[in-house]
């Protein structure tokens, strides 16, 4: 619920269980008074005015001390606040101070779209907006900062439109999407780190003077580095202490910075990479940056977990499979790679079907040329030599196995081997004059114009009219680089990297509109653009091209820290593993992908016969567990990361009535052939039992006391425990 206290001129922002508070300073500037615990009435003293400045001035609020120090809502460039600032506009004159001044706010219900850009959605009684408007009258900037607080999750979404209101042109040359300011003290920060096939480590350090912080240059989230940070109480931890999570809505260049200063306090901000962006704004003309979410918890890392994870199931993914079991895929790609015609298609479904998968999907190298990474991304016609009967022949077939059929694109990608390339050479992304660099054997096309994102449309629309196609698994698998486009302008250039995810975005919307009930899994060299921006167009990502189960323990329990269990794609693959060579046990590599969407990635008629006959125990596994899996909440329990010995986590149905636990053995160890995991979420007074075993407990002794799990032996061994209420 949002209200305006007009006598002490501050905005009160509460959720469930926290405030925001922002205050009108001096009739101008705009603070953020507070954020935390939830407070029963307004407060100012936190920004602490009546004080010096902290410098050694005769005049006490001289004004660039004031700037300096003053925690802001929404800090600009170049007016003596000499932190990290989040807008810069250069004007005609070529100057780029900003300097913003309150005008007028507005509280609505519901919550507005952002025009182009993927953003949390809400009914009107679900949500509320408050939006303030802040002007520049030097260089005739409006800025809108707006927010929104759901009646159902702990989280505030934020963000900022900019629109030209002088007569002149003017150039955004840094536009962030939030500030969170933290009062002196001590804070870690969390953040997700990784690699391809690395995705997602969770990273916990403490915060020095200075400036750390994440991001992305890359023209999408990447593998490297995420678009989410969190910071914590140093004693936090799962289920304690405050925490602050940021997340940003945007699947292209970012920059999280934390910095603390001076004076012990920490500022936070995150938005659009401020390198290689600017944006021409003509007299009229408005910039909508995109989405930032903040969340506290008082609760430890849960709490925020809790609330991302209900934000983006009720507020931002879209898709009719949401809240349905998805088809068990098995997609051929680490079964074939690029060696596979109809005949060995049609062989793996129909073995797959026999076994109770549900969908087959053909991945890369079914298109043009393609025998290898070298060649005709960009031409999506099905290789008739591979495809006798055509795409819709091979379809046809695998529907009347009773089975599904899903394709693989790579929409963004131009192979230099191309007839598209030999075509339009001027439509891949590239500086005149210069070869620019290859990666992966290919060029990125240019997707800020939109009659290359009309071209590919065309095209991928045609694929998915020829024939019965129920999934599309969306690939990009490569940086961009040598930015240039052939179709702007010198003084636009800077809008390429911010126009092509737009084109990402409006392909893919185009995409869903048209075919309603295709099921769309993102992907990016596995995990490297895995973000929100993606999940309001897709309910599923494919976590990472590793799929070792104990590599995915470290990748799953990072992107569940912020992500459903649901949005995470997860496939049983063959051993040894083709990413590091490790052989663990299929039962183990069973419950691993459990905990994601669930599918398999191997050849059933080349895998021992001792791991296929156990496919129809772990189909059935699904089927049991999928709906507690999808619409559960989540706990993380341990981390191989900590204990170094095993891994658990847990989700509990949202009637508490019903609890599975993944617990992972990585390193068995002596004397050790049980443990005690103390379970959480549980209702304390409903008494659990412990299925294939004899017995049962309270949820309040399961939490206190905790749990045994029994003979684990060996290294890479799993239990699935499921917990009923009696
Ligand atoms: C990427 C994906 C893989 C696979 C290949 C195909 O690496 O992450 O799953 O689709 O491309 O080239």
């Amino acid at each position: 619920m949002i209200r305006f206290h007009e006598d002490k001129k501050v905005f009160q922002l509460d959720t469930t269980n926290s405030t925001y508070l922002l205050a009108i300073v001096e009739d101008e500037f705009l603070a953020q008074a507070y954020y935390g615990e939830k407070l029963a009435e307004p407060i100012t003293y936190t920004l602490r005015l009546d004080e010096a400045p902290f410098t050694p001035s005769q005049n006490n609020r001289d004004r660039v001390s004031f700037y300096d120090v003053l925690p802001m809502a929404y800090p600009t460039h170049g007016i003596g606040d000499f932190r990290e600032d989040c807008l810069n506009i250069c004007s005609k004159a070529g100057h780029s101070v900003v300097k913003l001044a309150y005008q007028s706010y507005e509280i609505t219900t519901g919550k507005p779209k952002l025009k182009g850009l993927p953003a949390t959605f809400a009914d009107d009684d679900q949500a509320q907006t408050l939006t303030i408007k802040m002007v520049d009258q030097a260089i005739g900037a409006e800025v809108e900062l707006a927010y929104s607080v759901f009646s159902d999750t702990d989280a505030i979404a934020s963000s900022v439109k900019v629109r030209n209101a002088s007569k002149d042109t003017l150039w955004l040359e840094k536009i962030l999407s939030g500030c969170l300011e933290l009062p002196a003290g001590q804070y870690d920060m969390l953040s997700l780190h990784g690699s391809w096939a690395r995705e997602r480590h969770v990273e916990r350090r403490e915060i020095g003077f200075g400036y750390q912080g994440v991001y992305s240059k890359r023209g999408s989230s990447g593998h490297q580095d995420h678009p989410f940070i969190a910071v914590l109480e140093p004693n936090a931890s799962q289920a304690s202490g405050h925490v602050y999570g940021m997340h940003f809505v945007y699947s292209g260049n970012y920059m999280a910075q934390v910095e603390k200063n001076q004076f012990d306090s920490v500022r936070c901000v995150m938005g659009i990479h401020p390198e290689d962006f600017s944006f021409k704004l003509e007299q009229g003309e408005t910039f909508q940056a995109p989405e930032m979410i903040r969340v506290f918890s008082a609760t430890g890392l849960d709490g925020m977990t809790h609330a991302l994870h209900d934000l983006y199931r009720s507020h931002l993914i879209r898709s009719p499979y949401l809240h349905q079991k998805r088809p068990i895929l098995i997609n051929n790609w680490e079964a074939t790679y690029f060696d596979f015609d109809a005949d060995k298609l049609l062989s793996i479904a129909k073995e797959a079907s026999s076994l109770g998968i549900e969908m087959l999907v053909m991945d890369d190298g079914w298109f043009g040329k393609r025998t290898s990474d070298n060649m005709s991304l960009g031409d999506w016609v099905v290789t008739e030599s591979k495809f006798p009967d055509g795409l819709c022949g091979l379809v046809d077939k695998v529907n009347e196995l009773g089975m599904k059929f899903g394709i693989w694109f790579e929409p963004e990608m131009i192979s230099p081997d191309s007839d598209l390339y030999r075509a339009h050479p001027e439509w891949a992304i590239a500086v005149a004059g210069s070869t620019a660099g290859l990666s992966r054997n290919q060029y990125v096309l240019d997707f800020s114009r939109e009659d290359v994102v009309e071209h590919i449309y065309q095209k991928l629309s045609k694929v998915l009219h020829s024939a019965n196609i129920a999934y599309v698994k969306w690939d990009m698998n490569r940086p961009m680089a040598d930015l240039a486009s052939a179709n702007l302008p010198a003084d636009q250039q800077g809008e390429l990297s911010h126009r092509y995810i737009l084109g990402v975005y409006q392909l893919q919307e185009r995409l869903i509109t048209e075919f309603p009930y295709l099921l769309l899994e993102n992907c990016a060299g596995g995990g490297g653009r895995f973000d929100p921006g993606m999940l309001y167009y897709s309910p599923q990502i494919w976590c990472s091209d590793d799929t070792d189960a104990i590599e995915r323990l470290a990748i799953q329990e990072g992107t569940a820290l912020i992500y459903p269990l649901s949005t995470m794609g997860a496939h049983v693959s063959d051993c040894p593993n083709h990413t590091v060579g490790r052989n663990t046990p299929f039962e183990t590599r069973g419950h691993v992908a459990l905990m994601g969407t669930f599918g398999y990635e191997l050849d059933v008629n080349r895998i021992p016969d001792s791991d296929k006959a156990m496919i129809p125990q772990q189909v059935a596994l699904y089927h049991q567990y999928a709906d507690l899996i999808r619409e559960g909440r989540y706990y993380r329990i341990a981390s191989f990361r900590e204990t170094h010995w095993y891994d658990a986590a847990m989700v509990v149905s949202p009637d508490q009535k019903e609890a599975l636990i993944i617990y992972v053995q990585v390193l068995a160890k002596a004397n050790a052939k049980r443990n005690k995991i103390h379970l959480r979420g549980l209702a304390e007074n409903m008494r659990y039992a412990v299925a294939n075993e004899n017995f049962s407990a309270l949820g309040s002794t399961l939490m206190r006391a905790g749990l045994l799990v029994n003979d684990v032996h060996g290294d890479f061994c799993s239990r699935l425990i499921h917990l009923k209420s009696v």
